[in-house]
């Protein structure tokens, strides 16, 4: 079918108007555009979705996951122990998810890049371009690193840490790729074009990320490498604890799930976390903003809330999970934004989480918020550059107080990802010598 007869079956004959009213490169470039998306599956998204109603994201019976705190179980040494052997045979690659647009944050550029204001000032790509290193290191081998943009981010991301010679990384050991894009949707399902005549294309969401990974050609490179469990995680959490030994091991000593996640106790009803939950059995994710209040209100007969488990955005992944995964099956979800000055558009995005139930069983891995979890969302208030400044100090001054040093009272300290991953290594000694160059001092705000 060529391109005219394929918008005219999908509806799209505005679309097809203006691709006539052009001529050129112009012309060419709206072609272009038109040529990387499905029209069809377009045409049935709109169609769908404009007949839903906001109940319909979460259907059947929603149970609670049950999960533990990690470091509470007796075999917590020996994940961490066998974790670390797998990453010295160099089985571990790290997959970070930033093709997002970080709206929220109010910064304009890939989120990675920004300063959350340590005093080393170093961007949230250089805290996870160092702890990855460190762990290298003591584990004595390189840790591949999968970097996924998108078109609107890819360029500044690469320029970034072409800029600042990757921190450090081999070159041979990154990969960035794009991910895909998905046209988005006047009110009347219509295409969307730009004031450049341009399709209004936006990244198809981190559930975007298992097709990047293949049809980038990422997922052969991995598996060429000998990589069987790979660490997929956001950009935005400052205290993620990159390619974390214990939860790799754990995943490994298990042996049925595809898959693990890092869960935390929620906060409270309101914090924006998707929840860990059982819906029709299948273990997996319901996003917050498609948790019925019901649901996200309910409590146990102790007052403590029923859907507790908060997901944090760190998973682990089986390779030969990766392999069999059939994205084309992942559902679509939709947001009802401003599209080039049109209220209302439809945009839709895929969850990389939607991939759990078609794995059948994934792992829950609890973990200690303060310890792990410290996202940068907002520019002020909850989930901020201060909150998450806050946190790290607060946390490294505890593995320096751990470490028998003597820390003054009211300050917080900021420790070097090349000095200690997860607070190994520091002593008195180390904090005397390293005070002012890789141990930074700073006061509570
Ligand atoms: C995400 C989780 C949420 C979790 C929270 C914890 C999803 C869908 N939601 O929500 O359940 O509780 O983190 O902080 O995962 N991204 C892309 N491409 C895109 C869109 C996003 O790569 O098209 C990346 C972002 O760059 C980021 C990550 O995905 O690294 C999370 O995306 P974001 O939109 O920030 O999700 P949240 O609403 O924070």
């Amino acid at each position: 079918m060529d391109i005219i007869e394929t918008l005219n079956a999908a509806g799209q004959q505005e679309l097809i108007a203006k691709l006539e009213s052009l001529s050129g490169d112009a012309r060419k470039n709206l072609e272009r555009d038109i040529a990387t998306q499905d029209w069809e599956e377009l045409k049935a998204l709109y169609t769908e979705k404009s007949n839903a109603s906001l109940d319909d994201n979460v259907s059947g019976e929603l149970k609670p996951m049950p999960f533990k705190i990690a470091t509470d179980d007796l075999r917590y040494d020996f994940w961490k122990e066998t974790g670390e052997i797998l990453l010295g045979k160099g089985q571990v690659a790290a997959f970070l998810v930033a093709g997002g647009q970080g709206s929220r944050l109010g910064f304009d550029g890939p989120k990675g890049m920004f300063d959350i204001g340590l005093p080393s000032h170093k961007s949230l790509f250089q805290l996870q371009a160092e702890r990855l290193q460190n762990l290298a290191a003591q584990v004595g081998h390189a840790i591949p690193w999968c970097i996924m943009t998108s078109p609107l981010n890819h360029e500044a991301t690469v320029n970034f840490f072409t800029e600042h010679n990757f921190f450090g990384y081999a070159r041979e050991n990154i990969r960035f790729f794009d991910q895909g894009t998905i046209c988005a949707l006047d009110p009347n399902g219509k295409a969307v074009v730009d004031e450049n005549n341009r399709l209004a294309l936006v990244p198809d969401g981190n559930g975007g990320c298992f097709r990047a990974l293949a049809q980038s050609g990422t997922l052969a490179w991995l598996i060429e490498k000998g990589v069987r469990y790979v660490f997929l995680y956001s950009v935005d959490n400052a205290l993620c604890r990159i390619c974390d030994p214990a939860f790799v091991g754990a995943l490994a000593s298990e042996g049925r799930s595809m898959s693990a996640s890092k869960v935390v106790h929620k906060a409270g009803p309101n914090e924006k976390v998707g929840i860990f939950a059982l819906q029709n059995n299948k273990p997996g994710v319901v996003e917050y903003s498609d948790l019925p209040e019901n649901y996200r209100d309910m409590t146990n007969a102790d007052g403590s809330l029923t859907f507790d488990g908060g997901n944090i955005a760190i998973h682990l992944f089986k390779t030969e999970g990766l392999r069999k995964l059939q994205t084309s099956k992942l559902p679509w979800h939709t947001a009802r934004k401003t599209v080039c000055g049109i209220e209302k558009c439809w945009k839709f995005e895929q969850f990389l989480f939607d991939a759990f139930p078609q794995l059948g069983t994934m792992m829950p891995f609890g973990v200690v918020r303060e310890e792990e979890f410290s996202p940068v969302k907002n520019a002020e208030g909850n989930d901020s550059p201060k909150t998450a400044r806050e946190m790290i100090g607060r946390l490294h001054r505890e593995w320096l107080r751990k470490a028998h040093v003597e820390v003054k009272p009211g300050k917080l300290y900021e420790v070097s990802p090349t000095l200690s991953y997860a607070g190994e290594g520091l002593s008195r000694r180390v904090f005397e010598r390293e005070l002012g160059r890789n141990i930074l001092e700073f006061d509570e705000e």
